[in-house]
């Protein structure tokens, strides 16, 4: 038995972590108490890629990052402190820093998810929880998006991923797609490529940091066909291969966020995001620490690692 890529024996080994989860829930619900349940992290200040709809780009800037021993202190002193259950690495390239990844995992076994690019090797690393690895369309929409031949180099890390590392290795691959209006038609084709090389498959729509962004997908009839595609699809691909939840891809239809760039439904606080240098990100984890920074547009939001708790009743 599993659950979300987690075994029962897992299960009860963290049956701390559920406590700490339980009685934040139970807080926020009678109390309306604000404590973080998950976490993010930018591990890195570098990518080596620049890809067409990036958030992070838009508010970079070139500046140092963290030693080991100081993200040790950010782990103590934001992470664990807060009992934050799961932490998601991100950046940049999170896989450029596998010191940093190194210590996470070691602090967190079987709790860090690591969001990729994949286009560099991917290594097996213990008690990693699994890889996130974006992929933005079929071959010619996510080259378009990310630099000519990235989906090549990335299906080829995946490949040797899964048959170099025993018959298990296709469970620690999860699929990330951001859908926009470039690739929105790839989304079939996409699921049906990495059906038989990952565990699940999770889907968000891209967000933007700008009115008329070309690359956001309007709601309307297009948007609301697409997320009801999915939606059937969910029945036809077994063991939970889609990820999403049906009540988090009907909020996709439309704004379930905010108002302009202020989230006023989006729980914020219940994700703890960290940049680069281990600053609290806002307003979410692709906003930024830096105040004169761009802002994401909240009533055109698509991301899901927030929808999905405004769906559990989870909201700001
Ligand atoms: C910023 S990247 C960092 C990790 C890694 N470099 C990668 O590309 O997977 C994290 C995720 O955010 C997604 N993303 C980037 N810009 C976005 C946007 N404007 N709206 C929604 N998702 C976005 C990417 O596609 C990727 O899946
Ligand atoms: S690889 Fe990731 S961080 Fe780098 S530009 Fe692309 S989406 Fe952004
Ligand atoms: S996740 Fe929340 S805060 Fe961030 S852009 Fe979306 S609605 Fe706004």
């Amino acid at each position: 038995m599993e659950i979300m890529g987690r075994g029962l024996r897992q299960i009860i080994q963290e049956t701390p972590c559920y406590v700490h989860l339980f009685s934040k829930f139970a807080a926020y619900k009678l109390f309306n108490k604000h404590s973080p349940l998950y976490g993010s992290a930018d591990i890195i200040n570098v990518c080596n890629l620049h890809c067409e709809h990036c958030y992070w780009w838009l508010n970079r800037k070139e500046n140092d990052e963290l030693t080991v021993e100081q993200w040790q202190k950010v782990i103590d002193e934001k992470f664990k402190k807060n009992h934050v259950f799961i932490i998601t690495l991100v950046g940049g390239e999170p896989t450029l820093r596998p010191d940093v990844i190194e210590l996470f995992v070691k602090q967190f076994p079987k709790r860090i998810s690591i969001v990729t690019n994949g286009t560099l090797p991917l290594k097996r690393i213990k008690n990693l929880y699994f890889y996130w690895i974006s992929i933005d369309g079929t071959q010619k929409i996510h080259d378009k998006i990310r630099g000519e031949g990235t989906w090549e180099r990335t299906r080829k890390n995946i490949l040797d991923y899964v048959n170099n590392n025993g018959e298990k290795a296709w469970k620690d691959i999860w699929i990330t797609m951001t859908i926009n209006s470039l690739n929105y038609k790839t989304v079939k084709d996409v699921i049906d490529e990495w059906y038989d090389y990952s565990n699940k498959i999770g889907f968000q729509f891209h967000t933007p940091f700008m009115k008329n962004d070309p690359l956001w997908f309007p709601f309307g009839p297009e948007r609301t066909k697409v997320v009801d595609d999915i939606i059937d699809m969910k029945d036809k691909y077994d063991d939970d291969y889609i990820i999403n939840p049906t009540y988090q891809l009907e909020l996709m239809k439309r704004n379930w966020g905010g108002k302009g760039t202020i989230p006023i439904d989006c729980p914020t606080w219940a994700i703890l995001s960290v940049d680069h240098m281990g600053r609290e990100k806002r307003p979410c984890c692709i906003g930024s620490a830096e105040k004169e920074s761009m802002k994401p547009i909240c009533e055109e939001c698509g991301l899901g690692c927030y929808s999905v708790l405004v769906g559990y009743g989870i909201k700001g």
